[in-house]
C-alpha cells in the first residue's frame, strides 16, 4: 500500500568518530542506493536532556551533518533535514499525545534507565516522558516502513508501531479490517452481536448518539475480548474506513565491531576514539600510544596478540597476510610494537582520506550544508504535510 521508506535520526552529539562511522553511517551510505532515505538531526530530542545547557546544539548540528557527509551520505540521494525545521513534527507529536496512554510512556524501558544513569539531571519532565512519543512523530509522519536504529532503540520502534495501530483503531482501518471485526463480532456470542449490529446500523443510518452509548455500554459488558477486538468493534461503530499510519518495522543496525584505542567498544564516554575528522598526525600519535600486550616490555619479549588491544584493529584494517606476519613476529618477537601499528595506522588513514577530502569541501564554505539542509527540510515539510492533513481529518481538526 506504501513505497518503502527508510527514516532514521540522530542526536547532535557533535563530531562524529570511526565507532559511529561502523555502526550507523557505513549502513546508511548503504541503504541510500536501495529506498528512499530520510535521515535527520533529531535536535528537539537532544533538548530533552540538555535543556539547561543547549548552547552546543546548533554548532553539533552542523559538525554532525558535515560528518555524515563526508562519511559519504548523499544528498541526492537521500533527504537530509533537521527535526525542528519541520514544524509539523511537534504539531503531530501534541495530537498523539491526546490519545497516548501515559502507562504505556512510563513502560518504556528507557525512561527509567536515562533517568538512572543521568542521576545528576532532573529528567522527572515532561518533555523527556514524552521522548518516544516524539520518535514515533518522527517515524509515522513520514509513513516510514523501515526505521534502522541500533539495539537500544528498538523498543521506541515497537512504541510506535502501537501508537500507529492504536491510530489506526481510533481513527481508521487496518486492511484485513472487515474480516477481524467480523470475527470479533462471532465472539460476542450470537445475542449480544445481534444487538451490537443492531445499534451500529442504527447509529450509522439514522445518526443516533444514544445507540453508540449503548452499544459502548455493551462492549464494556463483554467479557474475554483482547484489546485489538475491542478497539475493532468500537471502530466499526463509527466506520471512517482507511488506514492511515504505516506500522514501522525496525531495521536492526549491527553493533559496530569497532573497538577504541583502548580495546573496549568506541565511545566518547571512554575517550578512546578516533574522530572522522582527525589529523593524520594524531591518528599515528593515538594508535602509537595504544597499550599493547603487557608481556612484551622489551622488544626481544614475545607477546600474544589475543592480550593486545592493536590486534582487534588488525582485524578490521588488515588483510590475512598481514595478520599471520603479526601473529608469527608477536609470538616470537620478530617484529616491534611500533611496527605492528603501522599498517593498522595506514589503514585507518586510508579509510578517513577520502573523508576528510569531503569534509574539507563543506568546512570551506558551511553555507553549503545549509543549503543541503534547507532543502532538505522542505521536501521532507511536504511529506509530512501531506500526512498531517489526513491526520487533521481522521481527528476531527479541521485547519482551513
Ligand atoms: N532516539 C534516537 C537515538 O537516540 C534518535 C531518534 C529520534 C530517532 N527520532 C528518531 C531514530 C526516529 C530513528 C527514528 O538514537
Ligand atoms: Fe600487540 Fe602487535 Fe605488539 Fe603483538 S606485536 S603486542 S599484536 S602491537
Amino acid at each position: 500500500m506504501y513505497c518503502e521508506r527508510v527514516l532514521s535520526g540522530m542526536r547532535p552529539t557533535g563530531a562524529l568518530h570511526l565507532g559511529h562511522y561502523h555502526g550507523v553511517l557505513a549502513n546508511w551510505t548503504r541503504l541510500q542506493h536501495e529506498y528512499p532515505c530520510l535521515f535527520f538531526v533529531a535536535d528537539w530530542h537532544a533538548l530533552t536532556t540538555q535543556y539547561d545547557d543547549p548552547r552546543h546544539i546548533q554548532k553539533n548540528i552542523i559538525d554532525m551533518v558535515v560528518d555524515w557527509l563526508a562519511a559519504g551520505v548523499d544528498p541526492a540521494q537521500a533527504i537530509l533535514f533537521v527535526q525542528s525545521h519541520v514544524p509539523e513534527h511537534a504539531e503531530f507529536h501534541l495530537l498523539l499525545s491526546m490519545m497516548t496512554p501515559l502507562a504505556w510512556l512510563e513502560r518504556v524501558p528507557t525512561y527509567k534507565d536515562q533517568q538512572e544513569k543521568l542521576s545528576g539531571k532532573d529528567l522527572t519532565t515532561y518533555g523527556f516522558l514524552g521522548y518516544p512519543l516524539l520518535q514515533a512523530a518522527d517515524i509515522l509522519i513520514y509513513r516510514a516502513s523501515k526505521v534502522p536504529v541500533g539495539e537500544d532503540q528498538i523498543p521506541h520502534v515497537e512504541f510506535s508501531r502501537e501508537i500507529a495501530r492504536r491510530f489506526n483503531y481510533l481513527f481508521g482501518r487496518e486492511p484485513d479490517f472487515e474480516e477481524k471485526t467480523r470475527e470479533a463480532i462471532r465472539k460476542m456470542g450470537s445475542k449480544k452481536a445481534r444487538h451490537y449490529e443492531e445499534l451500529r446500523v442504527r447509529y450509522q443510518q439514522e445518526g443516533e448518539r444514544e445507540a453508540i452509548d449503548q452499544a459502548h455500554a455493551l462492549l464494556d459488558d463483554v467479557q474475554h475480548l483482547s484489546v485489538a477486538d475491542r478497539e475493532r468493534l468500537f471502530g466499526y461503530l463509527e466506520g471512517s474506513g482507511k488506514m492511515i499510519l504505516a506500522e514501522p518495522d525496525a531495521l536492526l543496525t549491527e553493533a559496530s565491531k569497532m573497538p577504541g584505542l583502548d580495546g573496549q567498544k568506541m565511545s566518547k564516554s571512554y575517550a578512546n576514539t578516533i574522530a572522522l575528522r582527525e589529523a593524520p598526525d594524531s591518528v599515528a600519535k593515538k594508535i602509537r600510544a595504544m597499550p599493547t600486550d603487557p608481556a612484551r616490555v622489551r622488544r626481544s619479549d614475545p607477546g600474544d596478540p589475543q592480550k593486545c588491544p592493536v590486534w582487534q584493529l588488525h582485524q578490521i584494517y588488515s588483510d590475512d597476510a598481514c595478520r599471520a606476519w603479526v601473529k608469527q613476529g608477536c609470538h616470537d618477537a620478530g617484529i616491534g610494537c611500533l611496527e605492528c601499528k603501522q599498517p593498522v595506522i595506514d589503514g585507518i588513514l586510508q579509510e578517513l582520506a577520502p573523508m576528510r577530502e569531503r569534509a574539507q569541501y563543506y568546512e570551506a564554505d558551511v553555507n553549503l550544508v545549509r543549503n543541503i539542509l534547507a532543502e532538505g527540510s522542505e521536501k521532507a515539510r511536504d511529506m509530512a504535510r501531506e500526512t498531517m492533513r489526513d491526520v487533521r481529518e481522521a481527528m476531527g481538526v479541521a485547519l482551513d
